[in-house]
């Protein structure tokens, strides 16, 4: 399918999730982007906040429609494609890491937020790229463990691919993308806490959860929503 039309860009709104969600409402078809140049109300998973600098990093959020049985595997399909989107973009590799973040080098460059109202038949697809934050403009506390896509990489460019690519990966079959995932998955064979538990990463399962064996040879599934993963061997 196709992303990007229409598109609505705000140089300032609280949350492009917010406005996709609202647009979403109000009937506005598959494909629909809203774009940001800054968000005061970012949003990332868990009740996180997600800031980036003015002007520096693709905000963005696509409204899909209606929402189909291969689309329960969505949140592996996106990061795929803002790995490829990335990959394009510049000569470098991007990783995924359960469930949703893109790595550039052990640093994360991009997250993603699904938001969705199944019994509406809709989700929205936000995705936050770090286009050209600079090392010293993140803040503080995220400085060791962030970074950009860089090598002199613009919004639009980044819009344009992102566009194309996630109008691929919606489309694409659960076990393709399950493969897909499992080629660019940081975690697989790492070492990983979880609440009370400890294991090995072993992919992901057809319902998008993440297999782990314990030590007592036991394989377990983690709902993303369920879990905050501490991993040893890179997080
Ligand atoms: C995460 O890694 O926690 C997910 C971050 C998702 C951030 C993007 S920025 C565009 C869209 N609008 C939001 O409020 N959040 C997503």
């Amino acid at each position: 399918m196709n992303f990007g039309s229409p598109r609505l860009h705000y140089r300032r709104c609280d949350s492009t999730n917010n406005r996709a969600r609202e647009l979403a409402a109000d009937g506005f078809p598959a494909g629909t982007v809203v774009t940001a140049d800054e968000q005061t109300a970012g949003k990332g998973r868990q009740g996180r906040s997600w800031t980036a600098r003015w002007g520096k990093a693709l905000l963005y959020s696509a409204i899909l429609r209606p929402l189909a049985e291969r689309h329960v595997v969505l949140p592996l399909a996106v990061p795929l494609a803002v790995a490829e989107a990335v990959e394009g973009l510049a000569p470098v590799e991007c990783k995924v890491k359960w469930p949703n973040d893109l790595w550039i080098e052990g640093r994360k460059c991009a997250g993603v937020l699904i938001e969705g109202r199944p019994e509406d038949g809709w989700a929205v697809i936000g995705v936050g790229l770090n286009v050209a934050i600079e090392p010293e403009e993140f803040p503080e506390e995220l400085r060791d463990s962030a970074t950009s896509i860089g090598h002199d990489v613009e919004i639009e460019a980044a819009l344009g691919v992102l566009n194309a690519r996630l109008g691929e990966w919606v489309e694409a079959e659960p076990n393709d993308v399950i493969d897909a995932f499992g080629e660019r998955d940081v975690l697989r064979g790492k070492r990983i806490k979880w609440g009370d538990g400890e294991g090995v990463a072993a992919g992901v399962d057809k319902a998008g959860n993440l297999l782990v064996e314990t030590d007592s040879g036991e394989t377990v599934s983690l709902g993303a929503g369920e879990v905050h993963l501490s991993a040893s061997g890179g997080s």
